[in-house]
């Protein structure tokens, strides 16, 4: 039983409109001056890895453009990037892109400072010391990876998203300048979007940190609901919940864009100390088996979830209806709890979220294998509010088809 928690981020976080311009001065700041940036060719084409190369370039510092990132990465692209990076032997790694971009560049910092396979990495608390310094410049808004401790890969022979979970995986500076998701296109604002979403909902509605299974001054890969985490997670909740739809429909909307870069660092901040728990652990296998962004596997799990949930976080699930605008006057606490899943419904349907599993190819006689794989995730298991047996996550999946 734990009796205290703790908190922590990137080592700096910048965040602002225009704040692009500064990578390079912030960088020199903290001694880098030969970087090995991790991106993809679409960030290449959209004009931002030029931008963030000139300002590298005007502070000094030497710099080698990997351009072969990927959506939901492959363990193979990781190792390719290192054997990359190694022949650059760079002091510092930048990662340039969603999350994706910037996992793989985790993965990089990792295999340069202690070698080996990504695999024996996996799992939490298995990366024995500091990584390369690491750089994160979020272009979706999104998985919070520029502040979290996480990098997801996809093993593809085992069809599951494989987690990499260390406090040292935290990058050293995360720059966040809403601007470079002016461009994202418009289902990525909605995948990446809803994630922010799942990952603020999963915090608030986590396993409390003294109910949390684990001793004090044990490292644990999440903290449970704590005070502080709380209050990150209602504010991404109110700012994801205000601007989701609007940056969806209209991706010019710069105060949308604005709010949403927002909303989803702070929710990464939420979750990389709190928790995600059963809507992550329910998509890292479906993910892994058919073809699914992260954040729209998640988008469609999170109300099956919460239904499941709700017995017990009653009083949360009332306060997400409110943050998310939610109309509850004269309401009971029940009531109030319902209207935050019918809120979450509205906007995953507003954006165009599938919300079946059918719809993703996913076959029934499927769900008994998928629902196995995600009980075998047993810190996501064990963050999460109520305890499922493996029959509950097959309920909820059939749910869900
Ligand atoms: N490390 C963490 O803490 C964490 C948390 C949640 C999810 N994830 C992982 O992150 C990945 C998903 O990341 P994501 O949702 O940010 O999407 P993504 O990184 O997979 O990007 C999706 C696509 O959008 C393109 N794109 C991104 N930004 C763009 C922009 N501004 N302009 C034009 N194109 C753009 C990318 O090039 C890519 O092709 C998954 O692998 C997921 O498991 C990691
Ligand atoms: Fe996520």
């Amino acid at each position: 039983m734990r009796t205290s928690w703790s908190f922590r981020s990137a080592g700096q976080l910048v965040f602002g409109r225009g704040a692009a311009s500064q990578i390079g001065t912030l960088a020199r700041r903290i001694k880098l001056s030969r970087l090995f940036l991790v991106t993809d060719q679409r960030l290449a084409s959209a004009g931002l890895v030029e931008r963030v190369v000139v300002s590298l370039a005007d502070a000094g510092i030497q710099v080698e453009v990997f351009q072969g990132g990927e959506p939901e990465p492959a363990v193979t692209t990781a190792i390719k990037a290192a054997d990359l990076a190694a022949q650059f032997a760079p002091d510092g790694i930048l990662g340039l892109g969603g999350g994706s971009n910037m996992d793989l560049a985790k993965i990089v910092a990792v295999l340069l400072a202690h070698g080996g396979q990504p695999a024996q990495y996996f799992g939490f608390d298995n990366v024995p010391g500091q990584v390369l310094p690491l750089v994160c410049v979020p272009t979706t808004a999104g998985t919070g990876s520029e502040v979290s401790h996480a990098a997801v890969l996809t093993d593809t022979a085992n069809q599951i998203k494989v987690s990499t979970l260390s406090q040292y995986l935290r990058p050293a500076l995360a720059v966040v300048d809403p601007a470079f998701t002016d461009g994202c296109p418009q289902k990525v604002t909605a995948d990446s979007g809803i994630d922010a979403l799942t990952h603020a909902i999963e915090a608030y509605t986590a396993i409390d940190f003294n109910q949390l299974d684990a001793q004090d001054g044990v490292p644990v890969a999440y903290e449970g609901r704590f005070p502080l985490g709380e209050c990150l997670a209602e504010k991404a909740i109110l700012l994801i919940g205000r601007h989701l739809v609007k940056a969806v429909q209209d991706g010019s909307n710069t105060a949308a864009r604005d709010g949403m870069a927002l909303g989803a660092t702070i929710a990464g901040l939420a979750f990389s100390n709190c928790a995600v728990a059963l809507v992550h652990a329910l998509e890292y296998p479906i993910g892994g088996a058919v073809h699914v962004s992260h954040g729209a596997g998640n988008g469609l799990l999170l109300p099956y979830v919460m239904r499941y949930n709700l017995p017990v976080r009653s009083a949360a699930f009332a306060n997400i209806a409110m943050l998310l605008g939610e109309t509850c006057f004269g309401m009971s606490e029940d009531q109030m709890a319902e209207r935050a899943i019918a809120a979450v419904e509205r906007i995953r349907a507003a954006i165009g979220i599938p919300q079946r599993l059918r719809d993703l190819d996913v076959r029934r006689e499927q769900l008994p294998a998928l629902a196995e794989k995600a009980f075998a995730i047993k810190r996501l298991m064990g963050t999460n509010p109520r305890q499922p047996t493996q029959a509950d996550l097959v309920e909820i999946l059939n749910q869900a088809f």
